[in-house]
Parts: structure tokens; C-alpha cells; sequence
């Protein structure tokens, strides 16, 4: 496995692969990986023939009230995973690397980034696009995977890619859970052991969403009143939202009539830890 930090390497080995006619997959990553990104790993390992994994921590997707200095971090065992799951190359750059100085362009997403996360979070996905962009033209992958959990970005980077003809095949990765439904996550180890014994509360109010859209409930409000309740009987968490949202437009749905795939998405925050989780139904 190789290790590059800067642009100008990264291209050179990634540019060598090519010409031996291999398929370059990316999984781009803020590191701190867990078993749900070693399964992206896996995924893009079965779409190409050289697999790339970005390390980095992008600090223009953090408000100045995020965690981002407080990330965890722990490179040594990043590098460890990522070789044990067969990666040709990891691209880790300093900050200073992909940011030289301030970016004088920048992205700006209309629509799909006013609901969920993106409006609890401003500016946000306007970073990850900024960042993801110029990874994209640093690696320029024939595939890149990304993870359902979290489901607002995978629909704004297909849209993206889709918008600005971006010539990479964006795939879908499942999320994987803990064996008590808990979705995995890097800011998982923010959670006391109080904090993490509740956090499965979030995994249970989606399936209860499950079980209520599947005994006939299309009532998209009473549905997410339900959840409220069941999430309120752990003392630690604080909702920040609950929304069930159409998963082609992220606009809100109502009522769960017609032929449509719905997204039951929620943030709740546990102390410090803000934890993110999402089902995708076929509503027929
Ligand atoms: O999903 C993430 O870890 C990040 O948002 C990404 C896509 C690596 C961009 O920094």
C-alpha cells in the first residue's frame, strides 16, 4: 500500500496505475475509520482494479462552532485498516496541501441543501462540495463510493457529479450498523457509556416508522410524533430533527400516498455527539 501527502504524487502514482489499464475506485474519508468505511473499501474494491482512499479532515465543511479541531484522529491505525481491507493507496494531505489559501470559488447549493442537516448546518454541504470537487480532480476516479448514512450528502454529490458532468459513477454504500442497530460513526466515540447504551433508541424509532408506514399509517406528522416519543424516553438525547422527506427532492412529505421512495431521516444529539440516521422506504 502506498501513502501520499501531496497533489502532485498522488496524481503521479494514481496516473501510473492508469496506464497499466486499471479502474481507479475512491472512497473519500475523514479518517478515524470505522467498520462502515471499511465496507465502502470493500465496495469499491469490487468496481475497480486500484482503490484510493482519502484521509483528510476538511476544515471548510466545519462552522467555527463544530468539532473540528476536537475530530478524532489517529492516522497509525487508519493506515493499519485500510491495508488489512486491500487499499492500493491512501491520499492524506495536510490542510495547507488542498487549501494553499482561501478559496476564492466556491460552491453554492440551491434546493437540496435547505432541509436536514444542510439547514442545521449552513454552509456545510457547500464544503464537502468544495472539497469532494477538488478531490475528484485530484484522483479522477472512474467510481467513488459513498455512504447512505449520510443521506443528504449521497443525493447532493449524485447531483452534483450529474450537474457539472462529472465523469465518475457514484455508488451507494449500506450503512452498518452495531449489532444493537446503532448506525457506526467516527463521533460515536464522543458518546459516555450512558449516552451510547441510549443512542439505540434511534435505530428503534426508525423501525417503529417502519412498522407504522407498513400497518397502513401515511400520516407523515403522526409518524414523526411517534418517534419524538420514543426517542424522548432517553433522558440524553436532544432531537435536533425528525423529517420524512421525498428521497429524489429532499422536500417534505405529507401524506405517503402514490408510488414514491420516502427518506425517514433524524439528527439527535447526545451531549456532544450529534448522531445522524436515515431508513429509505418504498412507499406502494
Ligand atoms: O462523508 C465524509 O466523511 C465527508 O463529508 C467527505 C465526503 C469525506 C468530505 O470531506
Amino acid at each position: 500500500m502506498l501513502l501520499t501527502r501531496t497533489i502532485a504524487e498522488t496524481r503521479a502514482v494514481i496516473a501510473d496505475a492508469r496506464t497499466q489499464g486499471k479502474r481507479i475506485g475512491f472512497v473519500p474519508t475523514m479518517g478515524y475509520l470505522h467498520e462502515g468505511h471499511l465496507k465502502l473499501i470493500d465496495i469499491a474494491k469490487g468496481h475497480s482494479d486500484f482503490v484510493v482512499v482519502s484521509i483528510f479532515v476538511n476544515p471548510t465543511q466545519f462552522s467555527p462552532t463544530e468539532d473540528f479541531a476536537k475530530y478524532p484522529r489517529d492516522f497509525e491505525r487508519d493506515r493499519r485498516l485500510c491495508e488489512s481491507r486491500g487499499t492500493d493507496l491512501i491520499f492524506a494531505p495536510e490542510v495547507s496541501e488542498i487549501y494553499p489559501e482561501r478559496s476564492l470559488i466556491t460552491l453554492q447549493i440551491e434546493k437540496l441543501a435547505d432541509r436536514l442537516c444542510g439547514m442545521r448546518r449552513p454552509g456545510h454541504f457547500n464544503g464537502v462540495l468544495l472539497v469532494v470537487s477538488k478531490l475528484f480532480n485530484i484522483v479522477q476516479p472512474n467510481v467513488a463510493v459513498f455512504g447512505q448514512k449520510d443521506a443528504q450528502q449521497l443525493t447532493i454529490i449524485k447531483r452534483f457529479v450529474q450537474d457539472l458532468n462529472f465523469p465518475v459513477r457514484i455508488i451507494a454504500a449500506p450503512t452498518v450498523r452495531e449489532s444493537d442497530g446503532l448506525a457506526m460513526s467516527s463521533r460515536n466515540i464522543y458518546l459516555s457509556p450512558e449516552q451510547r447504551a441510549q443512542s439505540t433508541v434511534l435505530y428503534q424509532a426508525l423501525q417503529r416508522a417502519k412498522t407504522l408506514i407498513e400497518a397502513g399509517q401515511r400520516d407523515a406528522q403522526k409518524i414523526v410524533l411517534e418517534m419524538q416519543q420514543l426517542i424522548a424516553t432517553a433522558s440524553e438525547a436532544k432531537i435536533d430533527y425528525i423529517e420524512i422527506v421525498s428521497v429524489s427532492d429532499l422536500q417534505p412529505v405529507k401524506r405517503l400516498d402514490g408510488e414514491r421512495q420516502v427518506l425517514i431521516a433524524l439528527a439527535v444529539y447526545f451531549g456532544r455527539a450529534r448522531l445522524i440516521d436515515n431508513i429509505v422506504l418504498k412507499i406502494s
